[in-house]
């Protein structure tokens, strides 16, 4: 069967990662399903202006899931933990990967997270585990891919404008590196998994394009913005008020950290992006000055 007959259930889909997945696959001339609970949204008729198979589904119901998965040849499986808390999430990763085995879906592609096998204790990179484990209990023909922190996490709109306003602030001690990934290569190799099933099924792997200091980030968003960006240390216990997932996260950052192989997975895919690169291509540019009449209304605004 060719590529163009074959249909791979994008879960996600609206979202960071499975919509960077959706793109590159339809680019790649794969039929996408895009598994949406809402496919009016803004993000689910893009998909479907770009060619995908837009469904209406909810990875919390699984008949949903069995009429979606119907007759696919292979399957991109990511959760959010942040929505539905690590146990809800670890119910839709393991019910995913059943009504997979049972279709008897020839490719199951697993988003985890980086370093998910190396006993990290953080609530939300174990629960990607336990979902790991489950996918290798069924005998899935699986890959596992394992990014780092998304580069599109400054888009977050507080982050961004605190960047824009001169300030970058993370948790991480400032002369500890962090590992980061454009969400794009999470779709690159991700594409790359499904096109070379021979190569790729059996293997997991960590993602990362760059490796850099939060000093260091904050003098390349300097320079894409052309003022002054500092970097500040925020309090763990500050971050542990909205979060104590979250705060042992960074604690994890800053005692050990992030370990994907950059440049193994440059030799794969040699235009993976850096922090620097990325800035540009996403363009973050100097900040016009604004109007009064239309101050608040942004169109730097991301997202
Ligand atoms: N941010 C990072 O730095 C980072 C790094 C590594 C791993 N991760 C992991 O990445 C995951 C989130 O991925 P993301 O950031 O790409 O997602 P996202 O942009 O936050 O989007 C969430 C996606 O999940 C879908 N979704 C949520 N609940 C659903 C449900 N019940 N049924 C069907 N679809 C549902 C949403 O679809 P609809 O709303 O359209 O239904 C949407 O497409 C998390 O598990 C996180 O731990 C994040």
């Amino acid at each position: 069967m060719k590529r163009t007959e074959k249909a791979i259930l994008v879960t996600g889909a609206t979202g960071r990662q499975g919509g960077a997945i959706a793109r590159y696959l339809l680019a790649d001339g794969w039929n996408v399903r895009a598994l949406t609970r809402s496919p009016d949204k803004p993000a689910a008729r893009a998909l479907a202006d770009r060619g995908a198979e837009v469904v209406r589904g909810d990875l919390r119901d699984r008949s949903s899931i069995q009429i979606a998965i119907q007759g696919v040849y292979g399957v991109y499986s990511v959760q959010d933990a942040w929505e539905h808390g690590v146990e809800n999430e670890i119910a839709q990763g393991v019910l995913l990967a059943d009504c997979a085995s049972k279709a008897k879906v020839e490719h199951f592609v697993y988003s985890s997270v980086g370093s998910a096998d190396k006993n990290t204790g953080i609530p939300h990179f174990e629960s990607k585990w336990r979902i790991e484990g489950h996918i290798r209990s069924l005998n899935l023909p699986a890959t596992i891919l394992r990014p780092v922190s998304f580069m599109e996490n400054f888009f977050v709109p507080d982050t961004y404008d605190a960047i824009y306003g001169g300030t970058l602030a993370l948790g991480l001690d400032p002369d500890k590196p962090l590992q980061l990934v454009a969400v794009d290569d999470i779709g690159i190799f991700g594409a790359l998994a499904f096109s070379h099933p021979g190569k790729w099924i059996g293997e997991a792997l960590d993602i990362a394009g760059d490796e850099l200091t939060g000093p260091r980030m904050a003098e390349l968003f300097a320079n894409a913005i052309g003022g002054n960006v500092e970097y500040v240390q925020m309090p763990i216990e500050r971050i542990r008020t909205f979060s104590e997932d979250y705060a042992a996260m960074v604690e994890w950052f800053n005692a050990k950290g992030y370990e994907a192989n950059i440049e193994f997975l440059r030799a794969i895919h040699p235009g993976l992006e850096t922090l620097e690169k990325w800035l540009l291509r996403t363009e973050w540019k100097k900040r016009e000055p604004v109007e009064p009449a239309t101050a608040g209304g942004s169109s730097l605004r991301k997202k």
